[in-house]
């Protein structure tokens, strides 16, 4: 898989790929990201990306033209399954939406800032339009973030245990059950005894009702979920 993500702070988006399980998706080559700023296809002196908006109000607008150009350099070099503007007024990410999209093989994913962009980008280029939660970030690079480790961690190689994709929260409409490590007694809090007793069966039906117990609680509107 390809992610390409438009920035106009690229420096904000070194570090979330150099560690852990992003970084070894890279190691592999099963993940390519590539950070593009945005300033590089400023056509003026100043390498200016932003404007102020018509009808006047507060706050800027990205421009068109060097996202245009962007986008247009870009697509000469390769086709895009997706093109993808990460806002706060997109469809809301979800598990759901991880799991399909990761069938996918190339995106672009730009980042918006200040106001937002020019809406005629998001009429010309833009396929999909993907918010992280009802709440205004400063701009759309951490939500780049957000998408790349959520899908990056479902590319097949990716995790070294093949099912733990698969037993994540929200996969099944449920969130996980408990978990425990050693020590079997920490502070008189007891680890369940059917973990300890080997019996596999018992263990899965175990888990099974205290996702669905926890997922009862918390977060009831999954159940309901297609
Ligand atoms: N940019 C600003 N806020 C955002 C959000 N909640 N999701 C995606 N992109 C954003």
């Amino acid at each position: 898989m390809r992610i390409d993500i438009i920035s106009v702070v690229p420096d904000l988006l070194q570090s979330p790929f150099s560690h852990s399980i992003l970084k070894r998706a890279k190691e592999r080559g099963l993940l390519e990201v590539n950070v593009i700023n945005l300033r590089d296809f400023s056509t003026s002196k100043q390498k200016q990306v932003d404007d102020y908006q018509y009808g006047g109000g507060a706050g800027m607008v990205m421009m068109c033209e060097p996202i245009s150009n962007c986008i247009e350099h870009l697509k000469k070099q390769r086709s895009y399954d997706e093109i993808i503007y990460m806002t706060p007024d997109g469809e809301v990410m979800n598990q759901k939406m991880m799991n399909t999209l990761s069938l996918k093989n190339s995106f672009i994913i730009l980042c918006g800032h200040y106001k937002g962009i020019d809406e005629r980008i998001r009429q010309l280029y833009i396929t999909k339009e993907i918010s992280i939660g009802d709440y205004v970030l400063s701009g759309g690079e951490l939500a780049a973030a957000v998408f790349t480790d959520a899908i990056g961690r479902l590319l097949p190689g990716v995790l070294n245990d093949e099912t733990s994709a698969l037993t994540d929260s929200f996969q099944d409409n449920l969130l996980s059950p408990p978990v425990y490590t050693r020590p079997e007694n920490f502070k008189d809090l007891i680890v369940p005894d059917v973990l300890l007793s080997g019996h596999e069966k018992k263990i899965n039906d175990w888990r099974h009702e205290q996702a669905l117990e926890r997922t009862k609680t918390r977060r009831p509107d999954l159940l309901n979920e297609e």
